[in-house]
């Protein structure tokens, strides 16, 4: 039987606590812990204790935290403390790299900096057959984490993560190959310390969300490294912040970088901003993108 109808008066006495401790999603998140503890609960595992786990979220431990594991788009990520939680609205940027990896041919090579729990290069292993992924953080948890995360895909052996600063750990063959660039990097501006959630303020990592005093400095990196790690016609995606959307285009034009444009999330929020290295033709025209042959034997450098 349903969970919502099996348990519902537990459910709705966990809303209820969670609703009265400043909890907004109370009822899905009582929903979530009263799954979770019954799944485990009829799985023959050892039974996990309900009141244990409402009584770590009252204590406002994110639920990611709480319940060990998070759906991202099709892939169940582990997660653990210390490391980046991923969002739901990364799962739309997720979204536009693997349209863009999959538009690219049957082998594309995609880079994935600032990769945390390594939610973005699970999805592309997941999603686009084919894909050779190298993604990088430059904390060492987030990195083995992401390692644990991408080798729990059906095919761990083409995604390798590297520590370190955004691109310098690529192998430099790779400059000038990528088909795709996204990332979700730290974003937001340093004053905005007092506004963050207190799960937010007290569980992700600093170095995960302020990107400088006003916010851009990681996405402006990106943006000028853009240019020499892609091949001609290839893509860039980043997470922004929405209220930076306008500066982010423009710096994206300032690198050098074309058709940039800004998408919006499920709540209307310009959420990612994607722009290309422009293709350029024999008598320096710049030609409408389409796939490149060169691609087809580069995920051999995506090896483990
Ligand atoms: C906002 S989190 C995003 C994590 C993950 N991609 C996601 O969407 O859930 C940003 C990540 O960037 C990493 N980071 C920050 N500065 C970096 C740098 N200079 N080079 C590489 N990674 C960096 C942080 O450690 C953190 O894991």
């Amino acid at each position: 039987m349903d969970v919502e109808v099996a348990h519902a008066a537990t459910i709705a006495a966990v809303a209820d606590r969670l609703s009265a401790a400043g909890i907004h999603a109370a009822r899905a998140e009582a929903r979530w812990l009263v799954e979770h503890a019954v799944s485990a609960a009829g799985s023959g595992g050892q039974e996990t204790d309900l009141e244990a786990l409402v009584r770590r979220r009252l204590n406002r431990e994110p639920l990611q935290l709480v319940l060990g594991s998070w759906s991202f788009r099709t892939v169940e990520l582990a997660l653990e403390p210390g490391v980046f939680l991923p969002r739901p609205e990364t799962e739309m940027v997720a979204g536009l790299a693997i349209e863009s990896a999959c538009a690219a041919g049957p082998t594309p090579l995609v880079a994935e900096p600032c990769t945390g729990s390594g939610a973005i290069a699970a999805s592309l292993l997941a999603e686009v057959p084919g894909v050779a992924v190298h993604a990088t953080d430059i904390d060492p948890r987030a990195v083995d984490l992401a390692r644990r995360n991408v080798a729990a895909q059906a095919k761990p052996g083409r995604c390798t993560v590297h520590q370190g600063d955004l691109l310098d750990p690529l192998p430099p063959v790779l400059r000038g190959q990528l088909d795709v660039l996204v990332a979700n990097p730290p974003y937001l501006p340093e004053g905005d310390t007092d506004q963050l959630d207190i799960e937010v303020a007290t569980h992700d990592p600093v170095a995960a969300l302020f990107g400088g005093r006003q916010g851009l400095e990681v996405v402006a990196r990106l943006l000028s490294l853009a240019s020499g790690w892609l091949r001609p016609g290839g893509v860039v995606v980043l997470e922004i912040d929405s209220r930076f959307g306008e500066q982010a285009l423009i710096a994206a034009a300032g690198a050098g970088l074309s058709e940039g444009a800004l998408e919006r999330d499920l709540t209307g929020r310009h959420r990612a901003l994607v722009a290309r290295r422009a293709e350029v033709a024999g008598d320096g025209q710049a030609v409408p993108c389409g796939w490149s042959a060169a691609t087809t034997d580069r995920r051999a450098e995506a090896g483990p």
